[in-house]
């Protein structure tokens, strides 16, 4: 697989693309209160998908080489479920943290975007490494633009989201995006600055980085009793992981965030001073 170089053209689609991925987590956004269950929270995304924006879920029977096909419409990770939560029928209880990823298809076109909840009252742990790792998300794209190299994005998510006391999930990265839903090259949320691929303008990716309050190490998450669902991932020692996703364009002078709607929670103030 290669690097695609997107045009004018296909930038405007994925622009699309890319706004409806968040415009479904600001619908969803009210409803995600103590006592939803997950899976009423997949039944509002593919209402709202189908019958508001006229996409396709990415992710409904979503099938990579050697899994099952994903079942649900979004992914729903809760607590210590790192990633690829799917919706089942337990309700979001106060102080729950949750992941909503979102991935859409308009036009041929894929948008992929995914925020932290936080249920009811959360405690002050869980708030922080949501903060954290949203400002970490963030501490990535101020990296992107042209000449820029991917370790200077993983150096600085990485380093910050350490200085903070967590740890990055290392099995999983961001990756291309078009009119596939995983591209290469793959964008780890570690490394070294000055290494790795070169930026170039056109190029669109995702950068959403898990980061676990405690160690890093993973694993498949199993219901007591029950057969490995196939999609399922947790941290080892149960500590709580959070994530956040934005699909980033390469411009001509930095990025540009392509999944930001009315909905999208403000920026950090360091993005702000630095945004061009
Ligand atoms: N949206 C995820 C990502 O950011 C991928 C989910 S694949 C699924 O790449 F099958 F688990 F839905
Ligand atoms: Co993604
Ligand atoms: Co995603």
């Amino acid at each position: 697989m290669s690097i695609t170089i997107k045009s004018g053209a296909e930038i405007d689609a994925m622009r699309v693309a890319c706004r409806l991925a968040s415009e479904v987590l600001d619908y969803l956004t009210p409803h995600i209160q103590p006592g939803i269950t997950t899976n009423e929270i997949d039944r509002l995304a593919l209402d709202y998908m189908v019958k508001v924006q006229g996409t396709v879920s990415a992710t409904l029977n979503y099938q990579p080489p050697g899994h099952v096909p994903y079942p649900a419409s979004l992914c729903t990770s809760v607590n210590d479920v790192v990633c690829h939560g799917i919706p089942n029928d337990t309700p979001l209880k106060s102080g729950d943290i949750v992941n909503l990823d979102v991935t859409i298809i308009k036009d041929g076109w894929y948008g992929d975007n995914s925020r932290m909840f936080l249920v009811g009252k959360p405690s002050i742990a869980a708030s922080r490494l949501c903060q954290v790792t949203f400002d970490a998300m963030w501490k990535g794209i101020v990296k992107v633009k042209p000449g820029a190299r991917l370790g200077d994005i993983g150096h600085a998510i990485q380093t910050f989201a350490e200085n903070a006391g967590y740890s990055i999930v290392r099995e999983y990265c961001g990756h291309g995006i078009g009119q596939r839903f995983h591209e290469d090259p793959q964008i780890l949320h570690y490394g070294r600055p000055g290494t790795g691929l070169e930026l170039v303008p056109g190029m669109i990716f995702t950068i959403e980085p898990m980061i676990n309050l405690g160690r890093r190490e993973i694993k498949e998450g199993r219901k007591g009793g029950q057969p490995y669902d196939g999609w399922t991932i947790v941290t080892k020692d149960r500590s709580l992981s959070a994530q956040w996703e934005h699909t980033i364009l390469v411009t001509e002078t930095g990025y540009e965030v392509l999944t930001l709607s009315a909905g999208s929670p403000a920026l950090p103030d360091f993005v702000s001073a630095t945004c061009t």
